[in-house]
């Protein structure tokens, strides 16, 4: 009797993992976003503690520290005037966020140790060098060739490593995602399973807004899991 269940059991899990079964399992991780006091209005200025969590069927759970926290992203946006969610569903928020394959790029390597969406840490902030493009004093090229070269003496006294793991293409799509995002009045990006999110303070003219938050996550095997939250600002 028992060794007919085993039996069963075996030719079972043989099934499920075979795909022959039709049993599908869902792959996509799960990711929650969550703030620490629960509160979804916000005043200007204030600071809002938050935190991720993620489950994955190939990597592990965040809770046991199975996640690696630079595939962990919130990206978050501020729309002035907005008030109702459905007003910040447009599409172009939809394209921003579903292309962030270089955003992903990013997090693979140690970019994030050296910069950072709007503060200089020892290499530019993607907002200077967006503006950098947007002026003309750097090309796409330029960029492309100092991720995987190395740059030195363009910005200052530091130097960036060469990145030559990443192929020409892989760095066109980190140079695409970063004048995107450092050109984005009101967009930002933390990496990272917890952190402080910083409301702006109000900008004049506008009495209220949304922040449509999209946290996010990449397993080891490229599948994205995210979770998005509306805040009200006023
Ligand atoms: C050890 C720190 C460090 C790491 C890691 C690093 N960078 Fe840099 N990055 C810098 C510094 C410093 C500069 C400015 C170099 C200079 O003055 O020429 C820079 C410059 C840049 C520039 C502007 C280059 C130009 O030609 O104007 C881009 C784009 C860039 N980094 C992207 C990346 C990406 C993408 C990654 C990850 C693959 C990365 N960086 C990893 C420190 C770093």
């Amino acid at each position: 009797m028992v060794i007919s269940t085993l039996g069963v059991m075996f030719f079972y899990q043989y099934e499920i993992s075979s795909g022959k079964g039709g049993a599908s399992f869902k792959v996509e991780p799960s990711v929650e976003l969550s703030l620490a006091d629960n509160n979804e209005t916000v005043s200007w200025g204030a600071q809002v503690r938050y935190g991720i969590q993620v489950r994955s069927p190939v990597d592990g759970n965040s809770r046991y520290g199975e996640i690696d926290p630079k595939q962990v992203f919130l990206s978050v946006s501020f729309f002035p005037n907005a008030t109702d969610s459905s007003d910040i569903t447009h599409q172009k928020e939809k394209t921003r966020l579903a292309n962030q394959s270089g955003l992903t790029l990013m997090g693979q390597g140690s970019c994030f140790s050296c910069h950072a969406d709007e503060n200089s840490i020892s290499g530019p902030s993607f907002t200077e060098i967006a503006s950098s493009y947007s002026n003309g004093k750097r090309n796409k090229q330029d960029l492309i060739n100092s991720i995987r070269k190395g740059s030195e003496g363009e910005w200052g006294s530091m130097t960036m490593p060469a990145n030559s793991e990443y192929s020409e293409e892989e760095a066109a799509k980190m140079v695409a995602y970063i004048i995107s995002q450092g050109s984005c009045e009101h967009c930002w990006v933390y990496p990272g399973l917890e952190g402080v999110l910083k409301i702006i303070t109000a900008p004049k003219n506008i009495e209220t807004g949304l922040y449509l938050l999209t946290a996010s996550y990449t397993s080891s095997n490229e599948e994205r899991g995210k979770d998005t939250m509306v805040l009200k600002v006023e």
